[in-house]
C-alpha cells in the first residue's frame, strides 16, 4: 500500500493492518459481521481520472451526509464521508484531497480509497486517517471525489505539538440533540463560531422514533418524523442505529458545523439506550428498553450501538470488534493535549457503571458512607487512569470532559431534600469523593469539568467534599474548592421548563428567574443554573483565564435566522478558583 503525500512521499501509512485483496470476498460474505479496523487504505492514484469532477454536480446526491472530521492529533485527523447507496459502484474508486487552501491549489495530500467492499460493509461510510501527514496546529481543507462528483469541502484542524505554547484554545461544547424535539439552528451558529474544536459530551442521537423523551410542554416538529427499519419504536439493532445516524447527519445545520470544525466526541446513554448501565449479576448491559432486562439481547444491542457509533463518528478510539467483553472491545476514554496550555481527558461513563440505587435519594442514603466499597461509574482501571491524568497534568489548564453532572444537586433543604440526578455523580458519591480528594491532595491548578446530560446551563464550584450529609454525615466541614464546572445545555432535548410546560409567555417570565434563584439557593456551590433555554456553549482557555459563554438558540425555527443570545458568561482567572460573572461583556 502506498499513498501520495506532499512534500514527503515516504511517510508511515495510516494505522491499519495489512489486508490482502482476497479478503474482499470474505468481507463481502460477512457484511453483518463486526470485522473491521480503524481506517480505510489509500493507494496512489494511477491517473488523474479519480480526481476529475463536474463543478456543477450536486454533492448531496452522492454524499448525503456530507463530510466531517475528528480525532485530531499533532499530525493529522480522521476525515469521514458516506457514499449514497444509489450512487455506489464497486468498480468506482473514491478520491481524497487535502489542501492548504479552499481552492485546492496547494494540495498537501491525496489518494484513492480502493477498499470498496469495506465501504459497502459499513453502510457506505468511509474514514481516512491523516495521522502522520499534516503539520501541527494547522487548518486544512479536504474533500472527497466520487464518480465525477466532489463532496462539499470540509475544514479540519490538527492539535498543537506537545512542545508548543499556543496562546489560546477554544471549544464549542455540545450535548443532547433529540432530533424529534426541535431543530438544530444552534449548529448553524456553532459553524460560524471561531472555535478550534467541537467537544460533544454525549446524546448525539436518541434511540426512539416516537414521542419518548418528551414532556408536558413538548410539541411536534414538522419534517422530523422518523421510522426505524425494524418497525419498532425503540432501536432494535445495527440497522436501526445506522438509520439514526444517517437521519441526524442529514440535518443541514449539523452538517455545516461538522464541515467547519473538527470533532472530539464522547458518548452518554442515548447512543445506546436511556440510562444504560452494566449489570454485574448478568455480566451484561441493562437499561430503559422494552427488552432492557434481557442480557443476551442487550449485549448484542450495545455491541451494535458501538459499531454504528464507530462507523459514523470520526473519532480516534480503540475498537476491537472481536474483544471478549464489550468493555474490552471499545475504549472511549482518552486524552487530548493542546501544547502546554490544555489537557482534555474524555471518559466513558456508561460501559462500566454500576446499576442505579433503588431507594428515593434522600440525605439519609446519598453519600459515600452509604455506598458499598467498589461502587463505580468509571471502573477501576479508567478511574485510576483519570486520577493519574488529572493529577499528573503539566499543562496550564486541566479539563475533564465528564458527560454527567459532577457536583451535588439538591432539591429542598435539610432532611427533606432529595438528590434527583442519580445518573450523575450523586449516584456514585464514593467514587466522586475518591477523585475529588485525589485532585485536592495533588493540588491541581486550574481544573475544569465540561459536562452535559442534564439539559441545562450550570456554573459551579467543585469541592474536595461537600458540606452536609452527601459528604459523609453531619459535621463534615465544607470541602476545599478544587475547580469549576461548566455544563453545556441541550441542543434540543427536554429541559425542566419544557417538561412542565413553562417555555413561553408569563409562565416563562415568572419561572425562569425563580428557578435560577432557587437552585443556587439550595446548592451553595452552584453559582448559575438555567433550564429554560437550549443552545450550546463555548469555552476558551488562555494563559490568563478560562471563559465560558452559554448561548441560547431558538430551537423552534428550522432556519439560520433563529435567534441567538448570550444567556450567561463566566471568567475564571488563571491560578484562582473563582467564578466571575461577565455576561455583560459578552452580550452584544
Ligand atoms: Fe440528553
Amino acid at each position: 500500500m502506498t499513498e501520495r503525500g506532499y512534500p514527503d512521499d515516504e511517510r508511515d501509512a495510516p494505522d491499519e493492518p495489512a489486508r490482502d485483496p482476497d479478503d474482499h470476498a470474505e468481507l463481502l460474505s460477512e457484511l453483518d459481521s463486526h470485522d473491521l479496523s480503524l481506517a480505510t487504505d489509500l493507494v496512489h492514484a494511477s491517473g488523474a481520472d479519480a480526481f476529475a469532477f463536474d463543478p456543477d454536480a450536486d454533492p448531496d446526491a452522492v454524499f448525503p451526509q456530507s463530510v466531517a472530521s475528528g480525532g485530531p492529533t499533532p499530525s493529522g485527523a480522521i476525515i469521514w464521508t458516506r457514499i449514497a447507496p444509489d450512487a455506489f459502484d464497486p468498480d468506482t474508486s473514491l478520491a481524497v484531497q487535502v489542501a492548504h487552501d479552499p481552492a485546492f491549489e496547494e494540495v498537501v495530500y491525496d489518494g484513492v480509497v480502493t477498499d470498496e467492499a469495506r465501504i459497502e460493509a459499513h453502510d457506505y461510510t468511509v474514514k481516512v486517517d491523516l495521522d502522520g501527514h499534516l503539520d501541527a496546529d494547522s487548518a486544512y481543507h479536504y474533500r472527497f471525489i466520487y464518480d465525477g462528483v466532489a463532496s462539499r469541502a470540509g475544514r479540519c484542524r490538527t492539535l498543537p505539538h506537545p512542545n508548543d505554547s499556543p496562546e489560546s484554545v477554544e471549544f464549542a461544547v455540545l450535548a443532547c440533540q433529540n432530533f424529534l424535539n426541535g431543530y438544530f439552528p444552534a449548529y448553524h451558529h456553532v459553524a460560524e463560531e471561531d472555535v478550534d474544536f467541537l467537544v460533544h459530551v454525549g446524546d448525539f442521537v436518541y434511540e426512539s422514533d416516537d414521542g419518548a423523551f418528551k414532556g408536558f410542554g413538548s410539541r411536534e416538529y414538522e419534517g422530523r418524523e422518523k421510522r426505524f427499519p425494524s418497525g419498532h419504536d425503540r432501536v432494535q439493532g445495527l440497522e436501526d442505529y445506522r438509520y439514526l445516524y444517517r437521519t441526524y447527519r442529514g440535518d443541514e445545520f449539523l452538517q455545516e458545523a461538522l464541515e467547519e470544525h473538527t470533532l472530539i466526541a464522547g458518548w452518554d446513554d442515548h447512543e445506546m439506550v436511556n440510562d444504560v448501565y452494566w449489570d454485574a449479576r448478568t455480566d451484561a448491559p441493562a437499561g430503559d428498553h422494552p427488552r432492557g432486562d434481557d442480557p443476551e439481547f442487550m449485549t448484542e444491542l450495545v455491541a451494535d450501538a458501538m459499531h454504528a457509533w464507530w462507523e459514523y463518528m470520526p473519532a480516534r478510539v480503540e475498537y476491537d470488534p472481536n474483544g471478549d467483553s464489550l468493555q474490552e472491545r471499545f475504549r472511549l476514554w482518552r486524552t487530548f493535549e493542546f501544547g502546554d496550555l490544555v489537557t482534555l481527558a474524555m471518559t466513558d461513563e456508561r460501559l462500566f457503571r454500576d446499576p442505579p440505587r433503588e431507594a428515593i435519594p434522600t440525605p439519609d442514603n446519598v453519600g459515600p458512607q452509604y455506598e458499598p466499597p467498589g461502587r463505580t461509574m468509571l471502573g477501576d482501571e479508567q478511574r485510576e487512569w483519570l486520577i493519574d491524568t488529572v493529577t499528573g497534568s503539566e499543562t496550564t489548564w486541566t479539563v475533564w470532559a465528564d458527560e454527567v453532572l459532577t457536583t451535588p444537586f439538591r432539591l429542598g433543604s435539610g432532611p427533606l431534600s432529595v438528590y434527583p440526578v442519580q445518573g450523575g455523580w450523586d449516584g456514585y458519591t464514593r467514587e466522586r469523593q475518591r477523585i475529588t480528594e485525589a485532585i485536592d491532595a495533588a493540588d491541581v491548578d486550574n481544573f475544569v469539568t465540561l459536562t452535559g446530560d442534564m439539559h441545562c446551563y450550570v456554573a459551579a464550584y467543585q469541592q474536595s467534599s461537600y458540606p452536609g450529609r452527601v459528604s459523609g454525615g453531619e459535621g463534615v466541614a465544607p470541602g476545599e474548592r478544587i475547580g469549576v464546572e461548566f455544563m453545556t445545555p441541550a441542543i434540543t432535548s427536554l429541559n425542566v421548563a419544557e417538561a412542565l410546560g413553562l417555555t413561553s409567555g408569563w409562565a416563562k417570565r415568572l419561572t425562569e428567574p425563580l428557578l435560577s434563584w432557587l437552585i443556587p439557593a439550595m446548592n451553595p456551590h452552584i453559582d448559575f443554573f438555567d433550564s429554560h433555554n437550549w443552545g450550546y456553549s463555548t469555552v476558551a482557555f488562555t494563559r490568563e483565564d478560562c471563559t465560558y459563554v452559554g448561548y441560547s438558540v431558538d430551537k423552534t425555527v428550522d432556519s439560520p435566522e433563529a435567534d441567538r443570545e448570550v444567556l450567561v458568561a463566566y471568567r475564571v482567572p488563571e491560578g484562582v478558583v473563582a467564578l466571575e460573572e461577565v455576561s455583560d461583556e459578552h452580550s452584544a
